[in-house]
């Protein structure tokens, strides 16, 4: 009886693991700024652009692709990590189609925020735009797919949603307006708004299974660093304070948007601490320099600046916590989606 009953369990086991490898997220969506966008900022008119080397230069094929990186960035290692494809395409780039779109598009703008004013500093795309995009390509997709199995994968898909910073980076410290209208709380609070419309919109349109990222320690960009003269070039404590409440106002709205909406499961992915960490002992981690990005100088480099003839940028950008002044390296974006694959993102794989 024993000798029947093994096979039986072991096919059994077999079998459940067989469902399991099968990809439950038939498609991968992305929303929000240059930690997640690759390419679409080639295609309009913006300054916030990196489609020339040294970007890519780790990429394959060392392209230049528009990713604010030396390589790949989060939503390619999880697509891969999904079984889909090792690199999302952007959806403005002319070279791809609804054919790859269908597994996989990213509607990010890097420079862009949740507030319309910061996606006008660099004359980017607004969310609200993103959203229009995702909307033309729901058409797309139920043309070439058909209704029925359109709307299976627009409700299966995992959407990352990755963006914020700007809004207190190149917006809220930068320029005026916000700050004579709002205290950096009450602002903090205004993003959350636009955060939770977001969300709602999306879910209204058919979006179920949603990644919410929150902001990194902002105050150990190396572009932050770079003025922070007072202190010999730490972090800027309080951008990193208002970082770490920033990221607990989205846990708590992650929160509630679970409860108030039927079928929504979004998620907060955090990894805030772990950066903190990485960046205040990198050796612990495999790197040499996390106060500087490798491109140029790395104290102000990105975009336009990051320059292929600076004779500074380094030789091996695995040393490097920073990629350029803004940006982690490719070796910091693995470890960040490992982290979130572990944690935030396990239950969607
Ligand atoms: C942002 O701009 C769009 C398009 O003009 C508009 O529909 C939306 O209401 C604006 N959002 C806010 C919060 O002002």
């Amino acid at each position: 009886m024993a000798n029947l009953l093994i096979p039986w369990l072991f096919l059994v086991q077999t079998l459940t693991i067989v469902a399991k490898t099968r990809a439950k997220v038939p498609a991968v969506i992305v929303f929000g700024d240059s930690s997640v966008d690759s390419g679409n900022n080639n295609f309009i008119p913006t300054i916030a652009r990196s489609n020339f080397p040294p970007y890519g230069q780790d990429f394959p094929g060392g392209q230049a692709t528009g990713r604010f990186c030396n390589g790949r960035i989060p939503p390619d290692l999880i697509s891969e990590a999904l079984g889909l494809k090792p690199t999302i395409p952007a959806y403005l780039d002319p070279m791809y189609s609804i054919s790859d779109f269908a597994v996989g598009v990213c509607f990010a703008s890097a420079g862009t925020g949740y507030d319309n004013a910061t996606s006008e500093v660099a004359d980017v795309i607004p969310l609200w735009k993103e959203v229009e995009y995702y909307k033309e390509y729901q058409q797309k997709l139920k043309a070439y797919l058909g209704d029925r199995k359109a709307k299976k994968i627009l409700s299966e898909a995992l959407y990352l949603i990755s963006l914020g910073t700007n809004d207190f980076m190149e917006n809220y410290y930068t320029l005026p307006n916000r700050r004579l209208q709002f205290t950096v709380n009450q602002y903090q609070d205004f993003i959350i708004g636009l955060a939770a419309d977001f969300v709602k919109t999306i879910y209204s349109l058919g979006a179920r299974k949603m990644s919410l990222t929150g902001v990194p320690p902002m105050g150990c960009l190396p572009l932050e660093r770079t003025t922070n003269i007072m202190e010999d070039h730490a972090c800027m404590e309080e951008y990193n304070n208002v970082g770490l409440e920033f990221n607990g106002k989205l846990k708590g709205l992650v929160a509630k948007l679970n409860s108030e909406l039927p079928g929504l499961d979004v998620v907060f992915a955090d990894a805030y601490n772990l950066l903190l960490q990485v960046i205040k002992r990198p050796s612990v981690y495999g790197f040499e320099e996390s106060r500087t990005g490798c491109c140029g100088t790395g104290r102000f480099e990105m975009s336009f600046l990051c320059d292929p003839h600076s004779p500074f940028t380094c030789q091996d950008a695995d040393k490097y916590v920073f990629w350029d002044a803004f940006h982690p390296s490719e070796k910091t974006n693995r470890m960040i989606t490992d982290h979130l694959l572990k944690t935030s993102l396990a239950k969607f794989l």
